[in-house]
């Protein structure tokens, strides 16, 4: 490099030293892709008075030593030597007449190899000036071959969740080199690797590695190729095979004696699909008045206490078995009999509105409470009177929140219908948000967040232990207690007697 450098520096010199009038253009730079053609400009600028030009010649010049290319002579002719023979030719018809013209000697590079990267010195003798020459630096790119492939086409997840490489980028051959990124919402670590050929280019390669599993089921996966500025996208998207993620549907925690009609389903997420579906009672046999129709358990009958009992279903795929369990009860009196529950359970979405409902009431109340506050202190202003009507005026407008506090139930001892006024609400939306946030982290859709079914994972316990989802009854007094103060007649009786 030192000596290129150098001799660099001399040809500089040499052209700069010319300034009697006699120089010979040329670009410092060239590049073009391998099997392309390029133009190598060389032009004389001759001065007044005018040299006589002897001979031109083209050189190679790498690795510090120099390979002559074309000659091109005023008596004798064009010469192209090989191996640029085929592929080097003078862009002016006149530099290969029998008495050539050669103020341009431009030169046709084809068919370009990498081997072709070099300097090419353009060299003038001329008479009496001697010497003229200058330099261009040839670059030759290749274009690499990108493409993606899957590690197969379908990919097992296995419990033991072991990493594995799910795509592979290469950007094959490439000069310069490319470079490849990921964009995808996967969860993963890529790795990279590059290899340099002997031809001066390289091959680039990049491994995505994830934990397959069922969340990674159908993610795309992009991988960009960046080469000379231009972006190459490629996609796949996974396919991955996973063993049955279980549920058992059917189970409201309110089966009780002489009900009708009730079942349990067992709901497997699994890819394959499950293809077997089976039922036990542990510690027991399956009641004889039970039907197994697919994958559900239908009762025939009245619930008897003999239904309770823990029942398993093993879901099972080409990829594994797994089991689901629920723990049934049977209570003799139903649980949640009020048919305003009931809607609030079976729509998980509607307890939100409900809570924020009951907030804006409480929200109204407060201003409420407020404003026949500011009329009773008005009133006191303009007629002294006794506080027993005003007091009379407060027990009327709000018995009902007065009642809140005293009066929310813990849900096991709900009443029945008949007593379901209004003053229930508050504590029955404790009881719905209980459930909300104990059982958030589970996934499946809102009729699924009620049942107390969980997923026993073979590949790490075998034994059913006690993760059973408690449901929760939170019966929220705050909102309640806030009110009382807010609402007692008494405390803003005081008020009045300090004003
Ligand atoms: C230049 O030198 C390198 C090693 O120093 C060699 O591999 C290469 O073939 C040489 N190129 C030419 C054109 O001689
Ligand atoms: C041309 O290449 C030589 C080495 O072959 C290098 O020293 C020189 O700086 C290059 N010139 C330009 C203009 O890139
Ligand atoms: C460079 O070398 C690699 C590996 O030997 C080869 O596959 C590739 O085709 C070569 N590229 C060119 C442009 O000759
Ligand atoms: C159920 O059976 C298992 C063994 O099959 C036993 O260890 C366990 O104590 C039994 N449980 C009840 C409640 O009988
Ligand atoms: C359930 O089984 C019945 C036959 O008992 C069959 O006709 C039906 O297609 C099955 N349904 C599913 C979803 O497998
Ligand atoms: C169901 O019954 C079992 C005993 O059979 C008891 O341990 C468990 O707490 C009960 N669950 C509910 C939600 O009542």
């Amino acid at each position: 490099m030192a000596m290129l450098a150098s001799i660099w520096i001399v040809l500089l010199s040499v052209t700069i030293q010319g300034g009697d009038g006699q120089s010979v253009q040329m670009d410092p730079i060239k590049s073009g892709f391998v099997g392309s053609q390029v133009e190598l400009r060389c032009i004389f600028q001759n001065s007044n008075p005018p040299v006589k030009i002897s001979q031109v010649t083209w050189q190679k010049f790498v690795n510090g030593t120099k390979q002559n290319v074309a000659i091109a002579n005023p008596s004798l002719g064009v010469s192209v030597l090989p191996p640029f023979k085929e592929r080097v030719t003078f862009k002016q018809a006149a530099v290969r007449h029998r008495t050539p013209s050669l103020e341009d000697t431009t030169i046709m590079f084809s068919n370009l190899k990498l081997s072709d990267e070099a300097a090419y010195i353009c060299e003038y003798t001329t008479f009496p000036a001697g010497n003229r020459e200058n330099m261009v630096n040839l670059t030759v790119f290749a274009k690499p071959v990108t493409h993606m492939t899957l590690t197969t086409p379908t990919i097992v997840a296995r419990p033991q969740k072991r990493k594995m490489t799910v795509a592979t980028c290469q950007s094959a051959n490439g000069k310069p080199p490319s470079v490849i990124q990921w964009e995808t919402t996967l969860k993963g670590e890529s790795t990279f690797q590059e290899t340099r050929n002997v031809n001066g280019t390289v091959t680039v390669r990049s491994n995505y590695v994830v934990v397959p599993g069922r969340e990674t089921h159908k993610q795309k996966l992009t991988c960009v190729v960046t080469y000379r500025g231009d972006r190459i996208k490629n996609s796949v998207v996974l396919n991955v095979q996973y063993e049955p993620e279980v549920t058992i549907e059917g189970f409201d925690d309110n089966w009780y004696l002489n009900r009708k009609d009730v079942s349990l389903t067992c709901n497997a997420d699994a890819n394959p699909p499950v293809t077997v579906y089976q039922w036990k009672l542990l510690n027991g046999s399956l009641p004889s008045t039970v039907e197994i129709r697919n994958n559900s358990l239908i009762f025939k009958g009245p619930v008897t206490y003999e239904l309770a009992g823990t029942y398993v279903c093993d879901a099972t795929n080409s990829i594994g078995t797994r089991t689901g369990l629920v723990e049934v009860n049977v209570t003799e009196f139903p649980n949640n009999p009020s048919p305003w529950d009931r809607n609030v359970k079976q729509d998980e979405h509607n307890a939100g509105a409900v809570i924020g409902g009951a907030v804006g009431g409480v929200v109204l109340l407060a201003a409420a409470a407020t404003l026949l506050f500011l009329f009773l202190r008005r009133r006191q202003r303009t007629f002294k009177g006794d506080y027993s009507t005003k007091k009379h005026v407060f027990g009327n407008g709000y018995s009902k929140a007065g009642g809140l506090p005293a009066n929310h139930p813990i849900p096991k001892n709900l009443q029945y219908p008949d007593d379901s006024d209004d003053e229930k609400k508050p504590a029955q939306i404790g009881v719905s948000g209980g459930f909300e946030a104990s059982e958030r982290d589970f996934d499946g859709d809102a009729e699924d967040l009620k049942r107390p079914y969980f997923t026993v994972d073979e590949g790490e316990s075998r034994d059913y232990d006690e993760r059973t989802l408690a449901f929760q009854y939170d019966p929220e007094p705050e909102i309640a207690d806030d009110m009382v103060s807010q609402t007692d007649g008494s405390v803003i009786s005081k008020k009045e007697w300090y004003v």
